[in-house]
């Protein structure tokens, strides 16, 4: 029997579902032929906000797995009319096999789930940004040759930035479901809400996860991987200049990586505004494993649907 499963968020899924993931996308990059486990599968594809990699990589991974993407035009949907969610996602749920979702708000792509019999995929919503974060985890293991999930423990990852962004709390999430260590540098009214970090905390008698929270830029200085996000996350234009100011001692640059070990590397969910999170030159410098992320985030995907549609 199917059971309808969805990702909408990192505590959707267990540390073996991670694993299992993990290992399905490991095994996609090894191996690149494609298949048709999902002829005659068809992925909606909805989104309120722009995207270049998260569709792309999806509508490439579907049709790779011999399925068909479907774009659905949100602003010439009915929503903007006034359909509700409700409807629009048993409309869904009488055409597609599953639907990747990227909205504004985290409660309308919990409500899609709740109304839907397929499974649905969060690709991006204010709080969550699960199947990035995925590719994260996928890319460190790559760059740190870590072939088992619980040596990720030993790499002291470090988020700079907005601490209260989609990015930053899908990394809080898979932090605490793996064990991880996790250090996040925000200016204070950035920090991460106490409800993200609250819940985080319960994994720590299970997983040993270690969340340290500071304004201290020095701090980075015991990093294995830095990572970034832009200042502004999409649909929080209107604070543009204040973030600017308010982020700017956080910025990724030079000086900042003059106190890291020469081992240490930096990642970027991307798109990235290089002279504020980062600067250009090291933008350049860590654009190999920068693009490295962006490549998994395909086998990932692929990973993803097949876990949904049971297949894995
Ligand atoms: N990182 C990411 O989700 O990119 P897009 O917004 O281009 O999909
Ligand atoms: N925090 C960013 C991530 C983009 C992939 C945003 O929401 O705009």
């Amino acid at each position: 029997m199917f059971v309808k499963r969805d990702l909408i968020s990192i505590y959707d899924l267990s540390i073996n579902e991670v694993d299992m993931i993990l290992n399905k996308a490991f095994e996609f990059k090894k191996n690149k032929k494609t298949v048709d486990i999902l002829k005659g599968k068809t992925l909606g594809i909805l989104l309120e906000k722009p995207s270049t990699r998260t569709v792309t990589s999806f509508s490439v991974g579907m049709a790779q797995l011999g399925g068909t993407p479907i774009f659905i035009d949100f602003s010439k949907s009915q929503i903007p009319r006034g359909e509700s969610i409700h409807d629009t996602s048993m409309v869904f749920s009488c055409y597609l096999d599953i639907v990747m979702i990227r909205v504004f708000k985290h409660s309308d792509i919990e409500e899609f789930a709740m109304y839907s019999t397929i499974p649905i995929i969060n690709g991006l919503t204010d709080y969550e940004h699960p199947c990035q974060t995925l590719s994260t985890i996928m890319t460190i293991m790559e760059l740190y040759k870590i072939n088992k999930l619980n040596f990720l423990k030993d790499i002291k990852i470090t988020y700079i930035g907005d601490g209260n962004n989609n990015i930053a709390n899908s990394l809080i999430a898979i932090s605490a479901i793996l064990g991880l260590c996790l250090t996040i540098i925000s200016p204070n009214q950035y920090y991460p809400k106490k409800e993200t970090l609250n819940k985080a905390l319960k994994y720590v008698n299970s997983t040993n996860v270690k969340i340290k929270i500071t304004n201290d830029i020095n701090v980075i200085k015991n990093s294995d991987v830095i990572y970034t996000d832009v200042w502004t996350s999409m649909g929080f234009e209107t604070e543009l200049e204040h973030r600017k100011n308010v982020f700017s001692p956080y910025q990724v640059n030079e000086k900042l990586l003059k106190i890291v070990s020469k081992k240490c590397i930096v990642l970027h969910c991307l798109p990235a505004i290089k002279g504020e999170e980062i600067t250009s030159d090291v933008f350049d410098k860590y654009e190999y494993c920068i693009f490295k992320e962006v490549e998994n985030r395909l086998y990932i995907q692929k990973s993803v649907l097949l876990f949904l549609l049971n297949k894995i």
